[in-house]
Protein backbone atom coordinates (compact mmCIF):
# COMPACT_ATOMS: atom_id res chain seq x y z
CA UNK A 1 0.00 0.00 0.00
CA UNK A 2 1.26 3.48 -0.93
CA UNK A 3 1.23 6.86 1.43
CA UNK A 4 -0.46 8.66 -0.84
CA UNK A 5 -3.65 5.65 -0.60
CA UNK A 6 -3.45 6.08 3.30
CA UNK A 7 -4.06 9.53 3.25
CA UNK A 8 -6.97 9.45 1.10
CA UNK A 9 -8.87 6.48 2.10
CA UNK A 10 -12.35 7.56 0.62
CA UNK A 11 -10.98 7.95 -2.74
CA UNK A 12 -8.62 4.82 -2.97
CA UNK A 13 -9.77 3.43 -6.26
CA UNK A 14 -9.81 7.47 -7.88
CA UNK A 15 -6.08 9.26 -7.71
CA UNK A 16 -7.02 12.11 -9.13
CA UNK A 17 -8.55 14.95 -8.18
CA UNK A 18 -10.23 15.30 -11.61
CA UNK A 19 -12.27 12.24 -11.83
CA UNK A 20 -12.75 13.13 -7.45
CA UNK A 21 -14.66 15.98 -9.13
CA UNK A 22 -16.56 13.93 -12.35
CA UNK A 23 -17.95 11.77 -9.23
CA UNK A 24 -19.24 14.39 -7.17
CA UNK A 25 -21.08 15.95 -10.91
CA UNK A 26 -22.27 12.65 -11.82
CA UNK A 27 -23.62 11.77 -8.14
CA UNK A 28 -25.45 15.50 -8.66
CA UNK A 29 -27.14 14.59 -11.68
CA UNK A 30 -28.37 11.52 -10.17
CA UNK A 31 -29.83 13.13 -7.49
CA UNK A 32 -31.70 15.26 -9.92
CA UNK A 33 -32.90 12.62 -12.28
CA UNK A 34 -34.62 10.72 -8.60
CA UNK A 35 -36.09 13.68 -7.65
CA UNK A 36 -37.71 14.84 -11.17
CA UNK A 37 -38.42 11.18 -11.70
CA UNK A 38 -40.26 10.81 -8.44
CA UNK A 39 -41.77 13.83 -8.95
CA UNK A 40 -43.19 12.35 -12.76
CA UNK A 41 -44.17 9.50 -10.32
CA UNK A 42 -46.35 11.32 -7.69
CA UNK A 43 -47.87 12.80 -10.25
CA UNK A 44 -48.80 9.84 -12.41
CA UNK A 45 -49.80 8.17 -9.06
CA UNK A 46 -52.02 11.44 -8.44
CA UNK A 47 -54.20 11.01 -11.16
CA UNK A 48 -54.27 7.02 -11.17
CA UNK A 49 -55.39 7.65 -7.54
CA UNK A 50 -57.87 10.10 -9.04
CA UNK A 51 -59.09 8.54 -11.68
CA UNK A 52 -59.38 5.20 -9.80
CA UNK A 53 -61.86 7.75 -7.31
CA UNK A 54 -63.84 9.08 -10.16
CA UNK A 55 -64.00 5.80 -11.88
CA UNK A 56 -67.34 3.96 -9.91
CA UNK A 57 -65.36 0.57 -10.95
CA UNK A 58 -63.41 0.35 -7.89
CA UNK A 59 -64.53 2.44 -5.48
CA UNK A 60 -67.98 0.02 -5.46
CA UNK A 61 -67.89 -1.82 -1.70
CA UNK A 62 -67.69 -5.31 -2.77
CA UNK A 63 -66.42 -6.34 1.03
CA UNK A 64 -70.09 -8.53 1.85
CA UNK A 65 -68.75 -10.23 -0.73
CA UNK A 66 -65.43 -11.02 0.76
CA UNK A 67 -64.98 -14.09 2.88
CA UNK A 68 -68.20 -15.40 2.49
CA UNK A 69 -67.84 -19.00 1.62
CA UNK A 70 -64.62 -18.45 3.62
CA UNK A 71 -66.65 -21.33 6.14
CA UNK A 72 -67.01 -23.90 3.50
CA UNK A 73 -64.94 -27.09 4.01
CA UNK A 74 -63.04 -28.65 1.02
CA UNK A 75 -63.79 -32.27 0.44
CA UNK A 76 -62.20 -34.35 3.38
CA UNK A 77 -60.06 -37.14 2.87
CA UNK A 78 -62.66 -40.01 4.16
CA UNK A 79 -65.21 -38.72 1.40
CA UNK A 80 -62.83 -40.52 -1.33
CA UNK A 81 -62.68 -43.76 0.95
CA UNK A 82 -67.05 -43.66 0.02
CA UNK A 83 -66.47 -42.96 -3.14
CA UNK A 84 -63.94 -46.01 -3.29
CA UNK A 85 -66.83 -47.68 -1.90
CA UNK A 86 -69.74 -47.06 -3.89
CA UNK A 87 -67.85 -47.56 -6.85
CA UNK A 88 -66.71 -50.98 -5.62
CA UNK A 89 -70.50 -51.92 -5.32
CA UNK A 90 -71.55 -50.51 -8.47
CA UNK A 91 -68.32 -52.18 -10.43
CA UNK A 92 -69.09 -55.62 -9.09
CA UNK A 93 -72.83 -55.21 -10.37
CA UNK A 94 -71.41 -54.41 -13.77
CA UNK A 95 -69.54 -57.32 -13.81
CA UNK A 96 -66.42 -55.48 -14.13
CA UNK A 97 -63.38 -55.64 -12.88
CA UNK A 98 -62.10 -52.15 -13.25
CA UNK A 99 -62.70 -47.96 -14.09
CA UNK A 100 -59.66 -47.12 -15.86
CA UNK A 101 -59.89 -43.13 -16.51
CA UNK A 102 -57.04 -40.20 -17.53
CA UNK A 103 -57.06 -36.64 -16.36
CA UNK A 104 -60.13 -35.09 -15.66
CA UNK A 105 -62.98 -34.06 -13.62
CA UNK A 106 -63.45 -38.10 -12.78
CA UNK A 107 -59.60 -38.66 -12.03
CA UNK A 108 -60.79 -35.65 -9.64
CA UNK A 109 -63.40 -36.95 -8.30
CA UNK A 110 -62.05 -40.62 -7.47
CA UNK A 111 -57.92 -39.56 -6.78
CA UNK A 112 -58.19 -35.85 -6.24
CA UNK A 113 -55.54 -35.43 -8.83
CA UNK A 114 -55.57 -32.61 -11.19
CA UNK A 115 -54.08 -33.87 -14.76
CA UNK A 116 -53.77 -31.89 -17.76
CA UNK A 117 -54.01 -34.00 -20.92
CA UNK A 118 -51.41 -34.41 -23.27
CA UNK A 119 -50.41 -36.82 -25.73
CA UNK A 120 -48.82 -39.31 -23.00
CA UNK A 121 -51.11 -41.63 -21.34
CA UNK A 122 -51.44 -40.92 -17.43
CA UNK A 123 -54.17 -43.29 -16.27
CA UNK A 124 -56.04 -43.87 -13.24
CA UNK A 125 -57.30 -47.78 -12.53
CA UNK A 126 -59.74 -48.60 -9.57
CA UNK A 127 -59.82 -51.87 -9.32
CA UNK A 128 -62.11 -54.20 -7.80
CA UNK A 129 -60.05 -55.52 -4.65
CA UNK A 130 -61.34 -57.51 -1.45
CA UNK A 131 -58.27 -57.17 0.09
CA UNK A 132 -58.32 -53.59 -0.32
CA UNK A 133 -60.44 -51.73 2.69
CA UNK A 134 -62.62 -49.58 0.91
CA UNK A 135 -62.50 -52.47 -1.65
CA UNK A 136 -60.63 -50.69 -4.28
CA UNK A 137 -57.29 -51.36 -5.40
CA UNK A 138 -55.81 -47.83 -7.03
CA UNK A 139 -52.87 -48.35 -9.56
CA UNK A 140 -51.38 -44.89 -11.41
CA UNK A 141 -49.49 -45.18 -14.58
CA UNK A 142 -47.60 -42.32 -15.57
CA UNK A 143 -44.92 -41.80 -17.72
CA UNK A 144 -41.75 -42.74 -16.27
CA UNK A 145 -39.94 -39.69 -16.29
CA UNK A 146 -43.51 -37.87 -14.79
CA UNK A 147 -43.05 -40.72 -11.89
CA UNK A 148 -42.04 -37.73 -9.65
CA UNK A 149 -45.00 -35.34 -10.21
CA UNK A 150 -47.34 -37.78 -10.30
CA UNK A 151 -45.23 -38.88 -6.35
CA UNK A 152 -45.96 -34.84 -5.93
CA UNK A 153 -50.03 -34.89 -7.29
CA UNK A 154 -50.64 -37.69 -5.02
CA UNK A 155 -49.24 -35.97 -1.74
CA UNK A 156 -51.08 -33.12 -2.54
CA UNK A 157 -54.44 -35.00 -3.05
CA UNK A 158 -54.48 -35.88 0.52
CA UNK A 159 -55.97 -39.22 0.36
CA UNK A 160 -57.69 -41.30 3.80
CA UNK A 161 -55.14 -44.08 4.90
CA UNK A 162 -57.62 -46.82 3.32
CA UNK A 163 -56.50 -45.56 -0.11
CA UNK A 164 -52.75 -46.63 -0.59
CA UNK A 165 -52.05 -45.95 -4.83
CA UNK A 166 -49.70 -48.01 -6.27
CA UNK A 167 -47.62 -46.42 -9.25
CA UNK A 168 -46.06 -47.94 -12.68
CA UNK A 169 -44.26 -45.94 -15.00
CA UNK A 170 -43.73 -46.52 -18.53
CA UNK A 171 -41.03 -45.54 -20.39
CA UNK A 172 -41.30 -43.20 -23.53
CA UNK A 173 -40.68 -46.30 -25.98
CA UNK A 174 -42.63 -48.64 -24.47
CA UNK A 175 -46.62 -49.02 -24.68
CA UNK A 176 -48.48 -47.49 -21.80
CA UNK A 177 -51.10 -50.30 -22.49
CA UNK A 178 -48.64 -52.75 -21.86
CA UNK A 179 -48.40 -51.58 -18.62
CA UNK A 180 -51.91 -51.35 -17.91
CA UNK A 181 -52.32 -54.97 -19.02
CA UNK A 182 -49.51 -55.44 -16.42
CA UNK A 183 -51.48 -54.55 -13.89
CA UNK A 184 -54.36 -57.77 -14.53
CA UNK A 185 -51.16 -59.84 -15.51
CA UNK A 186 -52.52 -63.51 -13.73
CA UNK A 187 -55.71 -62.02 -12.85
CA UNK A 188 -58.63 -63.13 -15.62
CA UNK A 189 -60.13 -59.89 -16.23
CA UNK A 190 -63.32 -60.21 -18.04
CA UNK A 191 -64.75 -56.78 -18.32
CA UNK A 192 -62.82 -53.31 -18.07
CA UNK A 193 -64.79 -49.97 -18.10
CA UNK A 194 -63.40 -46.75 -19.50
CA UNK A 195 -64.42 -43.64 -18.31
CA UNK A 196 -66.59 -41.91 -21.10
CA UNK A 197 -64.37 -38.61 -21.29
CA UNK A 198 -61.39 -40.53 -22.30
CA UNK A 199 -60.08 -40.26 -25.72
CA UNK A 200 -60.02 -42.60 -28.37
CA UNK A 201 -56.38 -43.35 -28.34
CA UNK A 202 -56.77 -44.34 -24.42
CA UNK A 203 -60.11 -46.64 -25.55
CA UNK A 204 -58.16 -48.25 -28.09
CA UNK A 205 -55.33 -48.65 -26.60
CA UNK A 206 -56.82 -50.34 -23.52
CA UNK A 207 -59.44 -53.04 -25.78
CA UNK A 208 -56.34 -53.92 -28.16
CA UNK A 209 -53.71 -54.51 -24.70
CA UNK A 210 -55.96 -57.00 -23.03
CA UNK A 211 -57.46 -59.02 -26.23
CA UNK A 212 -59.74 -61.44 -24.19
CA UNK A 213 -61.77 -58.81 -22.27
CA UNK A 214 -64.45 -56.80 -23.14
CA UNK A 215 -63.79 -52.80 -22.75
CA UNK A 216 -66.97 -50.45 -22.57
CA UNK A 217 -67.38 -47.24 -22.10
CA UNK A 218 -68.86 -46.05 -18.56
CA UNK A 219 -72.41 -47.52 -18.36
CA UNK A 220 -75.28 -44.99 -16.50
CA UNK A 221 -74.90 -46.78 -13.50
CA UNK A 222 -71.10 -45.42 -13.04
CA UNK A 223 -71.90 -41.76 -14.49
CA UNK A 224 -74.42 -41.90 -11.91
CA UNK A 225 -72.31 -42.27 -8.66
CA UNK A 226 -70.92 -38.58 -9.56
CA UNK A 227 -74.40 -36.93 -10.45
CA UNK A 228 -75.65 -37.48 -7.08
CA UNK A 229 -73.80 -35.10 -4.86
CA UNK A 230 -72.96 -35.79 -1.12
CA UNK A 231 -74.08 -32.79 1.74
CA UNK A 232 -70.45 -31.54 1.29
CA UNK A 233 -70.75 -31.54 -2.48
CA UNK A 234 -74.03 -29.29 -1.92
CA UNK A 235 -72.39 -27.39 0.65
CA UNK A 236 -69.73 -26.10 -1.62
CA UNK A 237 -72.24 -25.39 -4.27
CA UNK A 238 -74.58 -24.02 -2.56
CA UNK A 239 -72.72 -21.02 -1.34
CA UNK A 240 -70.84 -21.05 -4.78
CA UNK A 241 -73.98 -20.31 -6.40
CA UNK A 242 -75.43 -18.15 -3.72
CA UNK A 243 -72.44 -15.55 -3.57
CA UNK A 244 -72.15 -15.69 -7.28
CA UNK A 245 -75.97 -14.50 -7.38
CA UNK A 246 -75.50 -12.02 -4.80
CA UNK A 247 -72.05 -10.78 -7.21
CA UNK A 248 -74.41 -9.95 -9.66
CA UNK A 249 -77.10 -8.16 -7.49
CA UNK A 250 -74.07 -6.05 -6.04
CA UNK A 251 -73.16 -5.03 -8.93
CA UNK A 252 -75.93 -4.47 -10.31
CA UNK A 253 -76.51 -0.85 -8.83
CA UNK A 254 -73.39 0.44 -10.31
CA UNK A 255 -74.48 -0.41 -14.10
CA UNK A 256 -74.69 2.80 -15.63
CA UNK A 257 -75.31 4.42 -19.17
CA UNK A 258 -72.60 5.27 -21.02
CA UNK A 259 -71.00 1.35 -19.68
CA UNK A 260 -69.32 -1.31 -22.26
CA UNK A 261 -69.65 -4.59 -21.85
CA UNK A 262 -66.51 -4.98 -21.05
CA UNK A 263 -66.94 -2.67 -18.69
CA UNK A 264 -69.07 -4.82 -17.06
CA UNK A 265 -67.61 -8.30 -17.13
CA UNK A 266 -64.50 -6.19 -15.25
CA UNK A 267 -66.93 -5.51 -12.49
CA UNK A 268 -68.19 -8.94 -12.31
CA UNK A 269 -64.65 -10.19 -12.99
CA UNK A 270 -63.94 -8.03 -9.62
CA UNK A 271 -66.60 -9.30 -7.45
CA UNK A 272 -66.32 -12.94 -8.38
CA UNK A 273 -62.38 -13.05 -7.18
CA UNK A 274 -63.16 -10.59 -4.18
CA UNK A 275 -66.09 -13.42 -3.41
CA UNK A 276 -63.17 -16.06 -3.10
CA UNK A 277 -64.29 -17.80 -6.87
CA UNK A 278 -61.42 -18.62 -9.13
CA UNK A 279 -61.90 -19.48 -12.80
CA UNK A 280 -64.47 -17.27 -13.55
CA UNK A 281 -65.81 -15.70 -16.45
CA UNK A 282 -68.74 -13.48 -17.40
CA UNK A 283 -70.76 -13.40 -20.42
CA UNK A 284 -72.41 -8.89 -20.32
CA UNK A 285 -74.36 -9.10 -22.90
CA UNK A 286 -76.48 -5.49 -23.85
CA UNK A 287 -79.75 -5.28 -25.75
CA UNK A 288 -79.79 -7.25 -29.15
CA UNK A 289 -76.52 -8.49 -28.59
CA UNK A 290 -78.17 -10.87 -25.75
CA UNK A 291 -80.27 -12.70 -28.41
CA UNK A 292 -77.08 -14.67 -29.28
CA UNK A 293 -76.90 -17.21 -26.13
CA UNK A 294 -73.53 -17.43 -26.42
CA UNK A 295 -72.78 -14.29 -27.93
CA UNK A 296 -69.40 -12.53 -26.48
CA UNK A 297 -68.61 -9.00 -24.99
CA UNK A 298 -67.85 -6.17 -27.32
CA UNK A 299 -67.85 -2.37 -27.28
CA UNK A 300 -71.31 -1.55 -26.59
CA UNK A 301 -72.53 0.44 -24.46
CA UNK A 302 -75.41 0.34 -22.20
CA UNK A 303 -78.04 3.15 -22.50
CA UNK A 304 -80.78 4.34 -20.69
CA UNK A 305 -83.61 1.81 -21.94
CA UNK A 306 -81.02 -1.02 -22.29
CA UNK A 307 -81.76 -4.77 -21.18
CA UNK A 308 -78.94 -6.36 -20.16
CA UNK A 309 -77.62 -9.87 -19.61
CA UNK A 310 -75.17 -11.52 -17.17
CA UNK A 311 -74.37 -14.93 -17.28
CA UNK A 312 -71.28 -15.95 -15.24
CA UNK A 313 -69.51 -18.25 -12.67
CA UNK A 314 -66.50 -19.39 -11.01
CA UNK A 315 -64.69 -22.04 -9.10
CA UNK A 316 -65.04 -22.42 -5.38
CA UNK A 317 -62.94 -25.97 -4.26
CA UNK A 318 -63.32 -27.06 -7.28
CA UNK A 319 -66.97 -26.92 -7.94
CA UNK A 320 -68.69 -24.63 -10.22
CA UNK A 321 -71.32 -21.96 -10.34
CA UNK A 322 -73.32 -21.03 -13.18
CA UNK A 323 -76.32 -17.82 -13.02
CA UNK A 324 -77.58 -15.63 -15.12
CA UNK A 325 -79.29 -12.20 -14.91
CA UNK A 326 -81.36 -10.31 -17.30
CA UNK A 327 -82.37 -7.11 -16.56
CA UNK A 328 -83.61 -3.61 -17.49
CA UNK A 329 -82.53 -0.07 -17.28
CA UNK A 330 -83.76 3.05 -16.51
CA UNK A 331 -87.07 2.94 -14.22
CA UNK A 332 -90.64 1.40 -14.84
CA UNK A 333 -91.59 1.67 -18.21
CA UNK A 334 -89.47 -0.07 -20.75
CA UNK A 335 -90.62 -1.75 -23.87
CA UNK A 336 -93.44 -3.94 -23.19
CA UNK A 337 -92.62 -6.66 -25.14
CA UNK A 338 -89.18 -7.17 -23.75
CA UNK A 339 -91.07 -6.91 -20.02
CA UNK A 340 -93.72 -9.43 -20.93
CA UNK A 341 -90.93 -11.48 -22.41
CA UNK A 342 -88.83 -11.56 -18.75
CA UNK A 343 -92.21 -12.30 -16.85
CA UNK A 344 -92.69 -15.21 -19.33
CA UNK A 345 -89.33 -16.24 -19.30
CA UNK A 346 -89.60 -16.19 -14.73
CA UNK A 347 -92.83 -18.16 -15.05
CA UNK A 348 -91.35 -21.11 -17.01
CA UNK A 349 -87.96 -21.44 -14.07
CA UNK A 350 -90.86 -21.09 -11.69
CA UNK A 351 -92.88 -24.27 -13.27
CA UNK A 352 -90.07 -26.12 -13.34
CA UNK A 353 -89.43 -25.45 -9.44
CA UNK A 354 -93.10 -26.55 -8.46
CA UNK A 355 -93.39 -29.58 -11.10
CA UNK A 356 -90.32 -31.04 -11.63
CA UNK A 357 -88.77 -32.99 -9.09
CA UNK A 358 -87.16 -36.90 -8.49
CA UNK A 359 -88.45 -39.19 -10.72
CA UNK A 360 -89.50 -36.36 -13.70
CA UNK A 361 -87.18 -37.45 -16.48
CA UNK A 362 -84.82 -34.65 -17.71
CA UNK A 363 -87.28 -35.00 -21.02
CA UNK A 364 -90.04 -33.71 -18.85
CA UNK A 365 -88.05 -31.05 -17.06
CA UNK A 366 -87.12 -29.24 -20.48
CA UNK A 367 -90.87 -29.68 -21.49
CA UNK A 368 -92.20 -27.85 -18.63
CA UNK A 369 -90.03 -25.10 -18.95
CA UNK A 370 -91.15 -25.06 -22.74
CA UNK A 371 -94.68 -25.32 -22.29
CA UNK A 372 -94.81 -21.86 -20.69
CA UNK A 373 -92.89 -20.21 -23.48
CA UNK A 374 -94.47 -22.33 -26.64
CA UNK A 375 -98.07 -21.26 -25.22
CA UNK A 376 -96.94 -17.62 -25.73
CA UNK A 377 -96.10 -17.86 -29.41
CA UNK A 378 -92.44 -18.09 -28.30
CA UNK A 379 -91.61 -21.55 -28.63
CA UNK A 380 -89.16 -21.00 -31.60
CA UNK A 381 -87.36 -18.26 -29.67
CA UNK A 382 -86.10 -20.86 -26.62
CA UNK A 383 -83.34 -22.49 -28.79
CA UNK A 384 -81.40 -24.68 -26.14
CA UNK A 385 -82.17 -27.17 -23.82
CA UNK A 386 -83.40 -26.11 -20.30
CA UNK A 387 -80.81 -26.48 -18.10
CA UNK A 388 -77.58 -28.84 -17.85
CA UNK A 389 -75.88 -30.95 -14.60
CA UNK A 390 -73.34 -28.98 -12.75
CA UNK A 391 -70.67 -29.97 -10.48
CA UNK A 392 -66.83 -30.81 -10.96
CA UNK A 393 -67.67 -29.71 -14.87
CA UNK A 394 -69.62 -26.26 -15.95
CA UNK A 395 -72.32 -28.40 -18.66
CA UNK A 396 -71.95 -32.52 -17.30
CA UNK A 397 -74.82 -34.87 -17.11
CA UNK A 398 -77.78 -34.98 -16.52
CA UNK A 399 -78.86 -32.69 -19.58
CA UNK A 400 -82.54 -31.34 -19.37
CA UNK A 401 -83.57 -31.51 -23.09
CA UNK A 402 -86.79 -33.37 -24.81
CA UNK A 403 -84.84 -36.01 -26.23
CA UNK A 404 -83.25 -37.30 -22.91
CA UNK A 405 -86.30 -39.33 -21.80
CA UNK A 406 -84.49 -42.37 -20.25
CA UNK A 407 -82.79 -40.21 -17.44
CA UNK A 408 -84.78 -39.88 -14.47
CA UNK A 409 -84.32 -36.79 -11.69
CA UNK A 410 -82.79 -38.65 -8.59
CA UNK A 411 -82.41 -37.08 -4.95
CA UNK A 412 -78.83 -35.10 -5.27
CA UNK A 413 -78.78 -34.28 -8.83
CA UNK A 414 -78.08 -30.98 -9.29
CA UNK A 415 -78.83 -28.95 -12.41
CA UNK A 416 -79.29 -25.23 -13.78
CA UNK A 417 -82.91 -24.02 -14.69
CA UNK A 418 -82.25 -22.01 -17.52
CA UNK A 419 -84.95 -20.91 -20.09
CA UNK A 420 -84.60 -18.24 -22.47
CA UNK A 421 -85.81 -16.04 -25.18
CA UNK A 422 -84.03 -14.86 -27.98
CA UNK A 423 -85.34 -12.78 -30.80
CA UNK A 424 -82.14 -12.52 -33.78
CA UNK A 425 -81.39 -8.19 -33.82
CA UNK A 426 -84.25 -7.45 -31.01
CA UNK A 427 -83.29 -8.89 -27.85
CA UNK A 428 -82.27 -12.01 -25.75
CA UNK A 429 -83.50 -13.02 -21.76
CA UNK A 430 -82.32 -15.74 -19.89
CA UNK A 431 -82.70 -16.44 -16.00
CA UNK A 432 -80.66 -18.97 -14.68
CA UNK A 433 -81.02 -20.35 -11.40
CA UNK A 434 -78.89 -23.94 -10.19
CA UNK A 435 -81.08 -26.55 -8.18
CA UNK A 436 -80.51 -29.56 -6.41
CA UNK A 437 -82.97 -32.32 -6.44
CA UNK A 438 -83.60 -32.42 -2.36
CA UNK A 439 -84.06 -36.06 -0.10
CA UNK A 440 -88.00 -35.09 0.01
CA UNK A 441 -87.78 -34.82 -3.86
CA UNK A 442 -88.60 -31.68 -4.59
CA UNK A 443 -86.37 -29.04 -6.47
CA UNK A 444 -84.53 -27.16 -3.70
CA UNK A 445 -82.60 -23.53 -5.19
CA UNK A 446 -78.89 -23.46 -5.15
CA UNK A 447 -78.90 -19.73 -5.29
CA UNK A 448 -81.13 -17.34 -2.66
CA UNK A 449 -84.15 -16.78 -4.76
CA UNK A 450 -85.47 -16.17 -8.41
CA UNK A 451 -85.23 -12.83 -9.73
CA UNK A 452 -87.78 -10.86 -8.30
CA UNK A 453 -88.43 -8.55 -11.15
CA UNK A 454 -86.25 -6.71 -14.02
CA UNK A 455 -85.25 -4.44 -11.88
CA UNK A 456 -83.86 -4.73 -8.66
CA UNK A 457 -83.56 -8.55 -9.60
C1 LIG B 1 -90.23 -3.15 -28.25
O1 LIG B 1 -89.37 -4.22 -28.57
C2 LIG B 1 -89.85 -5.01 -29.64
C3 LIG B 1 -88.93 -6.22 -29.75
O2 LIG B 1 -87.62 -5.84 -29.99
C4 LIG B 1 -89.90 -4.19 -30.91
O3 LIG B 1 -90.38 -4.97 -31.98
C5 LIG B 1 -90.79 -2.98 -30.67
O4 LIG B 1 -90.74 -2.13 -31.79
C6 LIG B 1 -90.36 -2.23 -29.43
N1 LIG B 1 -91.36 -1.23 -29.13
C7 LIG B 1 -91.07 0.04 -28.99
C8 LIG B 1 -92.22 0.95 -28.67
O5 LIG B 1 -89.94 0.46 -29.11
Amino acid sequence: MSSEEEQTPLFTRSNHGASHWNRLKKSTMIIRAVIVFSILIGLTGGIWFLQSFLNSTDTIDFNPLEGYCSHILPIQPEEYATRHKKLAETLKKEGADALIMEGGATMVYYANIHWELTERAFMVILEVDENEPTGIHTTIVTPAFEASRAVESLKKARLPTEIQPEIREWLEHKSPFDTVKSVFEEKKVKRLIVEQDARLFIYQGVHDALQDTQVIMAPESIQMLRMVKSKSELDIMRCANTVTELAIRTVRPHITVGMTEFDIQKLMTNALHKAGLTNTWVLALVDENAALPHGSSSEKKVTDHSTVLIDTGGELLGYQSDTTRTFFMGKRGHNQTIEDAWYLVRRAQENVLNRAGAGTSCAQVDLTARHIIDKAGYGDAFRHRTGHGLGLEMHEKPYMNQGNVDQYLAPGMTFSVEPGIYILNEFGIRLEDAVVVGEDGKLELLTKGLAQNPWTL
